[in-house]
């Protein structure tokens, strides 16, 4: 178990959406709550609605794409709460356009906010948890990131989200050993406030703030309409797995059949792809113009 109350949290994105619901929740539950954003305004008001509720939050502006900015924000969170044992590594923003026509800076963008941002958080929060005997992160990934052919034009934020799982799922073994956990939160429809204001993230060195709404194609999901739930409503499902050291949680229960039959496929159809080859050419040992196989070491 990884108890909530008691412990001092992190959240990236927390002014906003999925964290602004998660650091509620964890303070509800008794956790103390650094509220991290790029937009300090926004987590300000996230801390003040804690602090107002008889819980305890502080506001740390925060750039998760750069590490300097990471570490001053740890360093400002361990000295308003102490050691941290809990981090939701949660900012990210999204894009729905077709790959060639994103702009370089947009792609670096995509990529860093969501893996990069992901993977300098834990680094930074790993050694204190080390040190400490134990810690457990979360990372916000995506049903995008498990099955990255399930909403078309969405090219680099799904290559993100799927390098999240294998980031959180190769962690969790290096990790085990002292004791800390994770968990990979992946939401399949969260109504916030990514679709409004997702230009407003975008860090001055891919290009700085833009202005007005993503624009979604009807590729993307008319053919799979969403249900969408509250922040509020998934947040103490998000903790429960945490507390629970559980390596997933899903928020659709329906999407996870969708998860099954999309690997079935994808295994089905590398053994079929493999299956001919090796029919026609026999398997790569007996083939003496294909690749040998080795032994390691
Ligand atoms: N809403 C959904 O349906 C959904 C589905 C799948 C995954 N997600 C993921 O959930 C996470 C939270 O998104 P949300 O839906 O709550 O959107 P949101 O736009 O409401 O919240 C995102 C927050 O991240 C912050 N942020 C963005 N870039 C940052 C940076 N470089 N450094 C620090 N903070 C930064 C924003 O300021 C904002 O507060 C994201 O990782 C997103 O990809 C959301």
């Amino acid at each position: 178990m990884s108890e909530i109350s008691g412990k001092a949290a992190v959240v990236t994105g927390g002014g906003s959406g999925i964290g602004m619901g998660l650091a509620k929740e964890l303070a509800r539950q008794g956790a103390t709550v650094a509220v991290a954003d790029i937009i300090l305004g926004n987590a300000q008001k996230v801390a003040d609605q804690i602090n107002a509720s008889n819980g305890r939050a502080v506001a740390i502006q925060c750039d998760v794409c750069e590490r300097d900015s990471i570490a001053e924000m740890k360093a400002r969170a361990n000295e308003a709460l102490g050691p941290v044992g809990l981090v939701f590594a949660n900012a990210g923003a999204t894009s729905f356009d077709p790959l060639m026509e994103m702009s370089d800076d947009d792609v670096d963008w995509i990529l860093n906010v969501n893996l990069h941002g992901v993977i300098n958080t834990a680094r930074a929060f790993l050694p204190e948890m080390m040190a400490n005997g134990g810690g457990h992160i979360c990372a916000t990934a995506s049903m995008a990131g498990l099955m990255p052919g399930w909403i078309p034009v969405h090219v680099p934020y799904s290559a993100a989200k799927m390098g999240i799982i294998g980031f959180m799922m190769n962690l969790a073994l290096e990790m085990k050993q002292h004791n800390i956990y994770t968990t990979s939160y992946c939401p399949g429809g969260v109504a916030t406030g990514m679709k409004a204001n997702n230009a407003s993230y975008r860090p001055a060195k891919f290009g700085g703030p833009g202005e007005g709404e993503v624009h979604v194609p009807a590729a993307s999901f008319d053919a799979k309409p969403l249900t969408f739930f509250t922040p509020d409503a998934i947040a103490p499902m998000v903790l429960n797995a945490v507390s629970n050291n559980r390596a997933f949680v899903f928020d659709h229960p329906e999407q996870r059949e969708d998860f099954r039959r999309t690997y079935s496929s994808i295994v089905e159809a590398c053994y079929d792809d493999a299956d001919a080859w090796e029919k026609a050419h026999g398997t790569p040992e007996a083939n003496p113009d294909g690749a040998k196989l080795v032994s390691a070491g």
